[in-house]
């Protein structure tokens, strides 16, 4: 059989010890231009995760912990405080932005000898577990998808929102299990809703998939009820960018829409997310703070002319939370929990 290394990318994320720098695809170039940025001050490292240059959950961790380190080199060990206070402010709701920047603060207090070389270290460990997290994430998917498949060919799935390799360091968490089945020489079909305002489905899902050679189709996001209802899907994968200890999910705007849209049709639902993604301190979805953005991302960005009327009020919040009763299972790297999420999360 093929064997398949993901779609192939540069590591979204990685760390140029000889440059001190961050480096990192833009995202806010795809699918144009598959460009490489080198990152050396705080101020580009804040920036980039502000404008999505670098998102989804995992990879925004890894970022912070690889910048807080280089920000610290430049700037001398005292300012440990205030570069990983600058870093947690760039976007409140992917938790693992606090935890990598928590477990990087712990790591150079654990070792005061050598404090500099803690934090490198710390920021390597957290780039190679996510890649094992997320391999792991792909197994475990791959095999539920397997249990459930009701039909001989390709397996048709639904995502939302882009939880790939551009979401992660190497293969990402709801796309790993189709990676993983690539590159046993399984055959997906998976649609891809758009993902507004933004576009993370259609520039980035769509993009990835498609340089994986996985037959990929766009929906616009108000499309997804009547491809489920025609029995075009077998199940629906999305990340998270946080989980809350009784398991209620909070991930990209729309994605509770499509969980109550799967629970109608009887699809099941399925989130893969690392265990850095569980917010234990969270202790229900309404515990979660939920980004909202600039209107202007609504009524202005991607089209040529602005496209509504000036002065609109605009609701512009930037995830939403799914409430566990919908979710069917949550894939994580541990395996697959399944409800009650309060007992079969556990730190
Ligand atoms: O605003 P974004 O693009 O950072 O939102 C990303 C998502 O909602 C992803 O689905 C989530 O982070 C999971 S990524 C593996």
């Amino acid at each position: 059989m093929k064997k398949r290394e993901g779609n192939r990318l540069p590591d979204t994320v990685a760390l140029d010890e000889e440059r001190n720098a961050l480096v990192i695809i833009d995202q806010t170039a795809l699918p144009g231009e598959l460009k490489l940025l080198s990152l050396t001050t705080l101020e580009e490292f804040i920036d980039a995760i502000k404008t999505l240059k670098v998102r989804g959950a995992p990879a925004i961790g890894v970022a912070a912990a690889m910048g807080l380190y280089l920000a610290v080199k430049r700037s001398g060990m005292e300012r440990l405080g205030e570069v990983k206070a600058a870093l947690a402010a760039s976007r409140p709701t992917a938790v693992n932005l606090f935890w990598a920047l928590d477990r990087m603060e712990q790591a150079a207090l654990a070792c005061p000898d050598a404090p500099l070389e803690a934090l490198r270290l710390e920021a390597l460990r957290i780039r190679d577990e996510d890649i094992q997290a997320c391999r792991a994430i792909g197994e475990h998917g791959l095999a539920l998808l397997l249990e459930n498949r009701h039909k001989e060919g390709a397996l048709s799935l639904l995502t939302h929102c882009n939880a790939g390799s551009l979401a992660a360091v190497r293969i990402g968490t709801a796309l790993a299990p189709v990676y993983a089945g690539l590159e046993r020489g399984y055959r997906f079909k998976v649609y891809a809703g758009e993902t507004r305002p933004l576009l993370q489905g259609a520039r980035l899902t769509a993009f990835e998939l498609m340089a994986a050679g996985v037959d990929t189709t766009l929906i616009c996001d108000n499309m997804a009820s009547i491809v489920m209802q025609k029995g075009m899907v077998q199940a629906v994968l999305t990340g998270a960018d946080r989980i809350a200890a009784n398991g209620d999910v909070c991930n990209k705007v729309g994605t509770s829409g499509l969980a109550v849209l799967a629970k109608h049709y009887g699809i099941p639902f399925y989130v893969c997310a690392p265990m850095s993604t569980v917010d234990f301190q969270s202790v229900a979805g309404e515990d979660i703070l939920i980004e909202e953005r600039d209107g202007q991302e609504v009524t202005e960005m991607w089209f040529g002319k602005r496209m509504a009327p000036k002065g609109v009020n605009i609701f512009n919040p930037a995830f939403d939370v799914t409430p566990h009763t919908l979710v069917t299972a949550i894939v994580t790297e541990r395996g697959v929990l399944r409800p009650p999420y309060a007992k079969s999360l556990t730190p």
